[in-house]
C-alpha cells in the first residue's frame, strides 16, 4: 500500500527501519517486506550489533571478570572493534538504567562504577567520530515515571560534562503498563538533553491501528526525533509473539495498523 520508509521521510525524517536477522532474511516473506517498507535495519540478535555494551547477552568469560583494568581493556577493546567496523553503524550503551531511575547491576556498573559511561562513550567517539552515540533503554514510555526520569537527569547532567552521547532511544516495547497517550510526553522528556532522538524497537501489544499512530505521530511531531524502528516484521518472529504486536500478521499479511500509518504518514 505504501512504503513506510519513503512516507515518513517526506516528512524530514531521517528513517523509519526494522529489526531483523539472518535467519529471517533467507525465509519467509521478511526480505521483500523490508525492501518495500523500511529505510533502516537493526540486527535483532546476530552479533548484537544494536549495541557495545549491554549486560544481557554477554559471554561468560566478561560478565565474570571482577578486575578493573581488566575490564576496562575489555571494553573499550570491543568498542574500538565494533565501532570502527561499522562506522556509523552502531549504539553504544544498553539499558543501563533501573526501574527506579539509578543504575542497573551490570558487570561495568559493579566492577568499573559510574566512569563506565564516560568510558564508553569517549572510546565509542574516538574510534567512530561520525557515529551517532546513543543511550537506548525500555520503560521510558510515560513522563511520570521514575526510569525515565532518572535517565532525563542522568542525561543532563553528563552532557553538560562533556559526554558525547548524541542521542538517547526508547525502546518502546508499549502496551503494558503505561497508556499509550503518555509516549509523546515521555518523548519530549527523553529527548529533551540530546540533540535527536529515536524509538529504536517499537512494538505495541495487540497493534491496534490507533495506538501504533499515536506512538508513530509522536516522533513525527517531534523535531528531534529523527527515526523509529518496528521491533521486527511479522508477529510469526516477533520475541512478544503471543501479543500479536507488529505490522504484518503471522501469514505476512499487513495489517490494519500498517494501513493506518500510510494513511496517517
Ligand atoms: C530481543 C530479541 O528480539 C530476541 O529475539 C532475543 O531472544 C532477546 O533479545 N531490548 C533489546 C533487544 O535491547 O536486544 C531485545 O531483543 C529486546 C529488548
Amino acid at each position: 500500500k505504501c512504503s513506510l520508509d519513503a512516507a515518513f521521510k517526506a516528512h524530514g525524517k531521517k528513517y523509519l527501519g526494522t529489526a531483523s536477522d539472518r535467519g529471517l532474511l533467507s525465509s519467509g516473506q521478511s526480505a521483500q517486506i523490508i525492501k518495500d517498507n523500511f529505510g533502516q535495519l537493526t540486527p535483532e540478535n546476530s552479533m548484537k550489533g544494536h549495541t557495545t555494551v549491554w549486560h544481557s547477552q554477554l559471554p561468560t568469560w566478561v560478565s565474570s571478570i571482577t578486575d578493573k583494568t581488566k575490564l576496562s581493556e575489555v571494553m573499550v577493546s570491543h568498542i574500538q572493534k565494533l565501532i570502527g567496523a561499522y562506522k556509523g553503524k552502531v549504539y553504544v550503551v544498553n539499558e543501563m538504567f533501573a526501574e527506579d531511575g539509578g543504575f542497573r547491576s551490570s558487570v561495568f556498573y559493579n566492577v568499573l562504577g559510574e566512569d563506565f559511561v564516560a568510558l564508553a562513550f569517549t572510546t565509542a567517539r574516538a574510534a567512530g567520530p561520525t557515529a551517532k552515540l546513543y543511550i537506548n533503554d525500555y520503560n521510558l514510555d510515560s513522563p511520570s515515571y521514575a526510569k525515565t526520569k532518572g535517565l532525563a537527569a542522568a542525561v543532563k547532567k553528563w552532557v553538560a560534562a562533556g559526554v558525547p552521547i548524541d542521542g538517547v532511544g526508547p525502546q518502546s516495547h508499549l502496551g503494558g503498563t503505561w497508556p499509550i497517550s503518555d509516549v509523546p510526553a515521555a518523548l519530549k522528556l527523553v529527548c529533551a538533553n540530546v540533540s535527536e532522538c529515536a524509538m529504536t524497537e517499537l512494538d505495541i501489544k495487540g497493534a491496534s491501528a490507533s495506538d501504533y499512530t499515536t506512538a508513530v505521530k509522536a516522533c513525527l511531531n517531534k523535531e528531534k526525533c529523527v527515526g523509529v524502528t518496528v521491533w521486527g516484521v511479522s508477529d510469526k518472529d516477533s520475541w512478544r509473539k503471543g501479543e500479536n504486536p507488529l505490522l504484518f500478521n503471522q501469514g505476512f499479511k499487513a495489517k490494519e495498523a500498517y494501513n493506518a500509518l500510510c494513511d496517517v504518514l
